[in-house]
């Protein structure tokens, strides 16, 4: 793991295309349902970022194949290990997946601490309650956990909130089940339908009843190969489309999917950006003829407002007239980047989960620390319209969740520079 920061010099405009990577949170549930099977698994449009190197790492350490071609992953797993690697298991939460992956292969898993964000409390008592209604045993000690059963029988499973780590592990762990699996309540993301895509062409009977939020699994005795093509990043692709909205740039946003997207374009129209969607995978953005206007977001469990999203939202938000209310009710601790801005310039008050925003204000380049992927994106979003230079530490885990970023930045003009040690 390496340690960077980002220098950007801020006021540059933005100008051309930025092709957005494969979606990050599809990939990390993708490359666990891969060990689901001992036949080869061919993955596309995998982002080259820390957390895949690191899921990567851990399949290796499994005992996993992996070859890597670009951002194509060939992976076989034929005798997998079910201890999953603690040193590199604490890096990132993606780790938790593997345990409904190695679960219904393995029929045991072992994990001791698994990482994530500091959003938040974060716990897995949902995957845990799926897993014991499939009749697996659980023993907890502090962060080292071992579940075992010697079958998993279908059982009828409730969510009391559509957790989608939660929704993902108990389909893994069903698609090997005795009988059926009905879930209830379930994470409708885009990147949890991308897994059940990807199940599908396994040979996984699954069938999504989206209106109902239910997921019904038929347990197969054999999970077989596939050649499945990750869906595009939606949170990078609106990462990009603040970027270009708050330098007033003109920008065309390449591979993603619009449909994806749809609240947030929204929200961006309803600022008074500039947007013509050109097909479904490419949008242009205009340097909006008026100024921007303050906006109220709740974020909500998809298709509502993604809470990857709200970071950026508070930044682009600074530069809107007016008074910007923005909730955030998915994480009790989506907060840590706005101390950030404010030492930038920002006036942001937080009254429990809502983040109120005056603008427009103007930010002043500063040394500041990303705390999170999405919390240092917004860091980064400043940065590029500040006045001066940002430097932005801890920046390493922005790599994280975004491919190439500097590389991509440098494209369209901004004045980026990552200095690694
Ligand atoms: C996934 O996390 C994403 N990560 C997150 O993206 C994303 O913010 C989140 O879904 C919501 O969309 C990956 O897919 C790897 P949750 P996950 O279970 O599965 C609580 C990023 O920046 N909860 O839907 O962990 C939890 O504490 C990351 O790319 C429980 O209480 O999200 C949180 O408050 C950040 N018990 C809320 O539910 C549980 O057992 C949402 O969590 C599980 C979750």
């Amino acid at each position: 793991m390496f340690l960077a920061s980002i220098i950007i010099k801020g006021g540059v405009p933005l100008e051309g295309a930025i092709k957005i990577s494969g979606s990050k949170n599809s990939a990390l549930a993708c490359l666990a349902a891969s060990i689901l099977t001992n036949e080869t698994v061919i993955l596309k449009n995998v982002p080259v970022i820390e957390d895949t190197k690191n899921m990567l790492e851990m399949m290796r350490l499994m005992n996993v194949k992996v070859n890597i071609n670009g951002n194509a992953l060939t992976i076989k797993s034929d005798n997998p290990d079910y201890k999953i690697p603690p040193h590199l298991s604490r890096r990132l939460r993606g780790s938790t997946l593997f345990l409904g992956s190695l679960l219904a292969r393995c029929g045991r898993v072992k994990i001791n601490g698994y990482g994530g964000c500091p959003i938040g409390l974060r716990p897995i008592d949902l995957h845990l309650y799926a897993f014991k209604a499939l009749g697996a045993k659980i023993k907890q000690r502090k962060d080292f956990i071992e579940i075992t059963a010697d079958t998993l029988k279908g059982a009828a499973i409730s969510f009391n909130f559509p957790s989608v780590g939660a929704t993902e592990n108990a389909i893994m762990a069903a698609c090997v089940a005795k009988g059926e699996t009905i879930l209830k309540n379930v994470a409708l993301e885009p990147e949890v339908l991308d897994l059940v895509k990807m199940l599908r062409s396994m040979g996984a009977d699954i069938k999504v009843n989206s209106k109902r939020r239910e997921i019904r699994v038929k347990g197969i005795k054999e999970i077989g190969g596939v050649k499945h093509k990750l869906i595009p990043d939606r949170i990078e692709a609106g990462t990009y489309a603040v970027a270009a909205v708050i330098t007033a740039g003109k920008v065309t946003l390449q591979d993603l999917n619009v449909a994806h997207l749809e609240k947030v374009i929204k929200k961006l129209l309803e600022m008074g950006a500039e947007i013509s969607i050109t097909s479904e995978s490419n949008l242009e953005i205009h340097p909006s003829k008026s100024s921007l206007k303050s906006i109220n977001v709740i974020t909500k469990p998809y298709p509502g407002f993604p809470t990857d999203l709200q970071p950026q939202f508070v930044t682009l938000s600074t530069q809107a007239h007016g008074i910007s209310q923005i909730s955030e009710m998915i994480y009790e601790n989506r907060f840590l980047h706005i101390p950030e801005l404010c030492k930038m310039g920002a006036k942001i008050d937080v009254f429990d989960r809502k983040i109120i925003v005056k603008g427009p204000t103007i930010l002043r380049g500063s040394e500041v620390y990303a705390m999170d992927i999405r919390g240092g994106a917004a860091l980064v979003l400043a940065g590029l319209i500040a006045k001066g230079s940002t430097i932005i530490n801890n920046a390493e885990v922005i790599m994280r969740g975004y491919e190439k970023i500097e590389t991509k930045l440098t494209r369209v003009g901004a004045e980026i520079e990552v200095i690694r040690r």
